[in-house]
Formats: C-alpha cells, sequence, structure tokens
C-alpha cells in the first residue's frame, strides 16, 4: 500500500482515489503519524498531500522528520514539496501564488517521474509558496517562468517533490507522474480491487460492533443503500433500518428500494409512511429555505421517534461519502458548506457512527453496489435531493402539484431512458413552476400548468451545462407528458446553465 498524508488540500482524498485506481491500496492519513507507526504499516511508499498553509507560519503542519530516515519513497506534492524542501534543508518563498493551468519543461533527461512524457506539458498549479533552493542530494528536474523550480528529485534517497497537483484531470501527465512514482520508485504491485475493500470492511464493521447493534437510517437514495447491504452482509440482523418515506421521493422509487433491500437482500427494515406528516407540516409555506429545513427537521424527528421505540442500539450508520466529510470539513480541509447528511445528527443521540464509504467517492460507492449484487438500476440512479420533490414543485407544495411533478418525471425518465441517454445526462427531472396558461385542447380552451424540464450533464453538480437532449427526444416527451398527465398544457425547457443558475429551481 502507499499512504498519503493529509496537509489539508481539497484533494487529498483524490489523490487516495489516483492510486487506488492504479490497483495500488492507499488511505489518507494524520500528518501528525509517527515515523514507528508508519514502520508498523510498512508502506511501499508515502505521498504528502498539499495543504493551505506556509511551511513557515507558526500553526503549519509539519510532519515527524524520522519519516525521511526509515527508507521508504515519499513523493510530496505541493505543500508536500516545501514541506520537504523545509525539512532537509532547502528554501522556501512565499510569492504572490499562481493559480491554474500553467505550462512547465522538463528540464532533466533522467527526471523518473516524467518518463516518456513531453518535455513541455501542463500542469495544474495552486500555490502561495514555492521552493526556491532544493535540499542537498536534490537536483531540480522541471521548471516554469512563475516557479523555477516546478519539480525537484533526489533519486539516492527515493524523495520526489513536484509544485503542481498531479492528482487533478487538468494536468496532461497526472497519472503518468504517479504511475511511475507507484510502480517505479516504490516498486508496488497493482493486485487490490473493490472486493479488497469489501472483505476489509466486513472485518473492520465485525470488529467494531462485537454483537452490538447497529441502526442505520434509509433516504431512499443510493449511498445509505449501498451502506445496508453492506452492513447486512458483515452483521446480518444486528442491523435494523429505518425507511422514512416523506412522500416526496419520485414514483415507483420507494416500492424499488424496498423491493431490492427487503425482498432481495433481507435487509431488517421499519418502512414508515410518513407523507401526511411531512405534507401538513409544508401547508402554507412558499419559501424554498423554509421548506428545506421543515423537511430536514421533520425527517430527523420521525426518525428519532422511531429509534427510540427501539432497544439496545449502540452505533448508527450512514452512507457520508468523501465529498460529503470534505464539504463539511475535516480536521484539515477547510469548510466550504456544511452538507445535511452530516450535520444532520440529533445531538442527544448517543450513537457512535459509522460511516463505512467515508473513504470513497460517488463512482466507487456504485461500484461497490454493483460488486454487492445490488441491480444496476438502482446502483446508478441519477443524484436526488434529500428534499426530494418538495423543492420541484415551485412554492407551496399539495398532493395535486406533487402528482403532477411525480407523473411527468416518470415520463422524462422513461424516455430519456429508451433514447438511451440515460448515462449521458448527469441528472434529468421535471418541475412545477405554478403558472398556469391558456392552451386548447380538443374543442375547449384550457388553463392549466406549465412543466418545466431541466436536464444537465455535469461532473460534480458544482458547475453544469444543459443537456443537448435532440429535438425529436423533446418532442416525445412533450406529447406524453401533455397527453398522459392531468391539468398540464405547456412543457418548456430551461436552457439555462449553471452558473448564473442553478440545477434544481429551488
Ligand atoms: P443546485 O441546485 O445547488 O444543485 O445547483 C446541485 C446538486 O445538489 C442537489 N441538491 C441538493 N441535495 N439537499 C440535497 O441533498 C438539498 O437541499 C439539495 N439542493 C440541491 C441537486 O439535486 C444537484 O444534484
Amino acid at each position: 500500500k502507499i499512504i498519503v498524508l493529509d496537509f489539508g488540500s481539497q484533494y487529498n482524498q483524490l489523490i487516495t482515489r489516483r492510486i487506488r485506481d492504479l490497483g495500488i491500496y492507499s488511505e489518507l492519513m494524520s500528518h501528525e503519524i509517527t515515523a514507528d507507526e508508519v514502520k508498523a504499516l510498512n508502506p511501499k511508499g508515502i505521498i504528502f498531500s498539499g495543504g493551505p498553509n506556509s511551511v513557515y507560519a507558526d500553526d503549519a503542519l509539519r510532519v515527524d522528520p524520522e519519516i525521511f530516515k526509515l527508507g521508504i519513497p515519499i513523493l510530496g506534492i505541493c505543500y508536500g514539496m516545501q514541506l520537504m524542501a523545509y525539512n532537509l534543508g532547502g528554501q522556501v518563498k512565499s510569492d504572490n501564488g499562481q493559480y491554474g493551468r500553467a505550462a512547465i519543461t522538463v528540464t532533466s533527461d533522467d527526471a523518473k517521474l516524467f518518463a516518456n512524457t513531453p518535455k513541455e506539458q501542463n500542469v495544474w498549479m495552486s500555490h502561495g509558496d514555492l521552493v526556491t533552493k532544493v535540499p542537498e542530494g536534490f537536483t531540480a528536474v522541471a521548471t516554469s517562468p512563475e516557479c523555477p523550480i516546478s519539480a525537484m528529485q533526489d533519486t539516492a534517497r527515493n524523495f520526489y517533490g513536484i509544485q503542481f497537483h498531479a492528482e487533478v484531470r487538468n494536468t496532461d501527465y497526472g497519472n503518468d507522474i504517479l504511475k511511475h512514482f507507484a510502480f517505479d520508485v516504490c516498486h508496488a504491485e497493482a493486485n487490490w480491487s473493490m472486493d479488497d475493500f469489501i472483505d476489509l470492511q466486513i472485518q473492520h464493521i465485525r470488529e467494531t460492533v462485537g454483537d452490538k447493534k447497529v441502526l442505520l437510517g434509509l433516504s431512499g437514495g443510493v449511498d445509505s443503500s449501498v451502506v445496508g447491504v453492506l452492513l447486512h452482509k458483515a452483521i446480518g440482523n444486528q442491523l435494523t433500518s429505518i425507511f422514512v418515506d416523506h412522500g416526496l421521493l419520485r414514483k415507483g422509487e420507494a416500492e424499488q428500494v424496498m423491493a431490492s433491500l427487503k425482498g432481495k437482500f433481507g435487509l431488517n427494515i421499519i418502512e414508515v409512511n410518513a407523507a401526511d406528516r411531512f405534507l401538513s407540516k409544508l401547508k402554507g409555506v412558499s419559501e424554498p429555505e423554509k421548506k428545506r429545513k421543515i423537511i430536514g427537521n421533520e425527517f430527523i424527528q420521525v426518525f428519532n421517534d422511531e429509534a427510540q421505540k427501539l432497544n439496545g442500539i449502540d452505533f448508527l450508520a450512514q452512507g457520508t461519502l468523501y465529498t460529503d466529510v470534505v464539504e463539511s470539513g475535516t480536521d484539515t480541509a477547510q469548510t466550504i458548506k456544511s452538507h445535511h447528511n452530516v450535520g444532520g445528527l440529533p445531538e442527544d443521540m448517543k450513537f457512535q457512527l459509522i460511516e463505512p464509504l467515508r473513504t470513497l467517492f460517488k463512482d466507487e460507492a456504485r461500484e461497490l453496489g454493483e460488486k454487492l449484487g445490488m441491480p444496476s438500476d438502482l446502483v446508478w440512479r441519477q443524484p436526488f435531493p434529500g428534499p426530494g420533490l418538495g423543492i420541484r414543485v415551485i412554492g407551496e407544495i399539495t398532493p395535486e402539484k406533487l402528482e403532477i411533478v411525480r407523473d411527468s418525471d416518470f415520463i422524462l425518465r422513461d424516455e430519456i431512458k429508451k433514447a438511451g441517454l440515460d448515462r449521458d445526462i448527469w441528472q434529468y427531472f421535471t418541475v412545477l413552476p405554478g403558472i398556469r396558461s391558456v392552451g386548447v385542447m380538443g374543442d375547449g380552451r384550457t388553463y392549466d400548468y406549465t412543466v418545466g424540464i431541466r436536464a444537465v450533464t455535469s461532473i460534480d453538480g458544482m458547475t453544469a451545462d444543459f443537456a443537448h437532449i435532440p429535438y425529436e427526444v423533446l418532442a416525445q416527451i412533450s406529447t406524453r407528458i401533455v397527453n398522459e398527465v392531468k391539468h398540464v398544457n405547456r412543457i418548456v425547457y430551461d436552457v439555462t446553465s449553471k452558473p448564473p443558475s442553478t440545477i434544481e429551481w429551488e
């Protein structure tokens, strides 16, 4: 395995991800790990991640200097390189900083990490400080106008530093660089797979839980479902799940999830149909954030009410993914926004948390689900917001409006799938803006609702472009919705990107 020491970069887990993609087990560890602890782990290599600090800052994150004496290859990325220079006698300087794409020139024929890559290449820089003098034993092997020492190496000790981020896609040969480090320098073997992850997690869960009981809140989404199946595999009926149906799920979704988890996998699930309870709380409320808050709070309360009826539960399982962890702030990474999955825990619940997906990215969680035998239909569902259809009925929610959104969304999904576009379009759904307009149907005038279609391509939901769905497909969707869904006489297609819009309308 190759371990990654965490110095607080937003990209730190991405490094472990890239290494795992090479078939080598990788884990993110605290920068406070001691040399003895590293030795006990016996990794083939160590990577120092980037980080927001300056090495000279009082509160800079440091590393046990004894780690440099273990004879284990080290790759320092960005802050990791500066830290290496700082610890081994080089010099680091504060600078104006450099953010974004940059062109570097590889200056040595012997630059080990750059073997078989072009002399000129594009990389992704994101740094304030830079190394101005390499430590003894090192040579500089790549340069750029803004950052004269863009990479350095000491092949005798197997220490390598790169000022840019090899782990992000914008670095053209980032993957090659990591490959060279992993295979040529560390001599790691590609023998790790998702099956190993499953075995490891199952063993870990069994050790942690012992003969105690675990509670899981199923939301109906992908992540908590995968956790449910994984836990069930590990501890069987020591797991009890509570599924709160807030009545804001898509058509057939609750049934589909239950059929699989309960029917196929045999999970012990307490189903709570709380649709009325949610609807009555939402009555008369039209402000989006208020709706979100009500749905979030109510969810916790219903869950709480049910959980209180159970006895002897020690653990609470959650489908937290790595991206949720980062967005809510880790020990070292800066907080971007607090996330509902992590922040919504009732304070008076004295459970110990189990979060087996904590180190995974979304697509890894999906792969895990498939490996566990879950149907790909279920595992590859598009992202769906916690408040569900509640934020797709714009303004006040009524049962009638919910039904329009649910039925039109069902038709949209059906047609997108028939057109073979379901894996290409990142997210697609209908919204009900609540406006009515005049139409003519048969011989009569109608005054009915407009349904909006929203479909976007995106990598992570942070930015998005509207999907260029062929007109014929749009026409088919439009015809079907107007014909099959009562009280709809007009369909519009949202052609804005994010930014300036958001993906959801509320
Ligand atoms: P926006 O609308 O902010 O959406 O562009 C970006 C992604 O986040 C989802 N989303 C939410 N997910 N709770 C969630 O769990 C929410 O309140 C929420 N709001 C938006 C949205 O579906 C899209 O995938």
